[in-house]
């Protein structure tokens, strides 16, 4: 298990911070926009993610097998930006006793309803993740997917030391979230999805939804470094940094879908996503990060 020390680097560069900041309004109008989006979206955002592509399914497989190698049956999880509970459903069929938190109510209820139709439930709350309405140490885990990046930057820390507060000593955070650095290379989103990225505008579309409207939300993605630097400030320890498509990002679907160049793609993906520097390369990146035992 690798550790990584803190880097002493700004958030995000002043120029993209205030390009980002104009567009899209302050941080309270950020939220107000993110959760009216999801409102609207709530019933049928399962439907729109994970996408149908070889790459998706791959993508989709590494979320679940990095949440599903490090919750343990019987701990306390919060999952945050639980959505409609992707991975709250998840972790509560691994044994977890789960709570998810949302700013949208009407993604809670779908959460809700799907929680039910597995035979379990959750404490689901609707609120902000900036604010936790949760006790000091109350939870083993807190996991956060795809939810982050709609966080206003100037939110961004006060998020990770509520995490902190409520993780018991010994807990981790676990985070889903797209990657600066691959950014750079593509513009637009890479996969061609419902969802699409526009990355200068650091903004997520929701486009063919079914009322023929396109939505827009507050994207930012994060880079290692910052990521490193958010969890050292709040008083964690980063330790281990899971690439997520290191491979399968740079390759056509139509590549991808030759059975023998996915199997060989998927068993790489797997060596490598875990191994400097390819770790750091991934379109997504999975992140631990621990709050020390005392
Ligand atoms: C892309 S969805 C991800 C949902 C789920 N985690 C998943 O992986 O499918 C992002 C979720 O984060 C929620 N969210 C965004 N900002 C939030 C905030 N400040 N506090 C709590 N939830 C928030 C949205 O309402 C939405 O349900």
């Amino acid at each position: 298990m690798t550790t990584y020390q803190p880097a002493n680097e700004p958030l995000l560069d002043g120029h993209s911070a205030t390009a980002a900041a104009n567009s899209l309004g302050g941080a309270q109008e950020q939220k107000q926009t993110v959760r009216s989006v999801y409102e609207k979206v709530a019933e049928e955002y399962d439907e729109r993610i994970p996408g149908s592509g070889p790459s998706d399914e791959m993508f989709t497989e590494a979320e679940r097998g990095f949440i599903l190698g490090k919750v343990h049956a019987d701990e306390d999880v919060l999952d945050m930006g639980c959505g409609t509970g992707r991975f709250t459903v998840l972790m509560a069929q691994a044994g977890a006793r789960v709570s998810g938190l949302d700013i949208s109510r009407a993604m809670l209820d779908q959460a809700h309803e799907k929680l039910a139709e597995h035979g379990h439930a959750a404490d689901l709350r609707e609120g902000d993740m900036a604010h936790l309405p949760f006790d000091d140490a109350s939870f083993d885990t807190v996991t956060s997917m795809l939810a982050l990046m709609h966080i206003p930057l100037e939110d961004r820390q006060a998020v990770f030391d509520e995490v902190y507060r409520v993780l018991r000593p010994g807990g981790r955070m676990l985070l889903g979230v797209k990657n600066t650095l691959i950014e750079q290379f593509f513009k637009a989103d890479r996969f061609a999805a419902v969802d699409i990225t526009d990355v200068p505008g650091k903004k997520l579309l929701f486009t063919q939804t079914r009322t023929g409207e396109e939505y827009t939300a507050p994207w930012y993605s994060f880079s290692p470094h910052e990521l490193n630097a958010l969890a050292a400030r709040a008083g964690l320890t980063v330790t281990h940094v899971r690439g997520n498509s290191p491979i399968a990002v740079w390759l056509a679907d139509e590549v991808l879908r030759d059975p023998s160049v996915a199997f060989a793609v998927r068993g790489l993906e797997q060596t490598l996503a875990d191994v400097p520097p390819f770790n750091h390369l991934g379109y997504h990146l999975l992140v631990e990060a621990v709050k020390p035992a005392r």
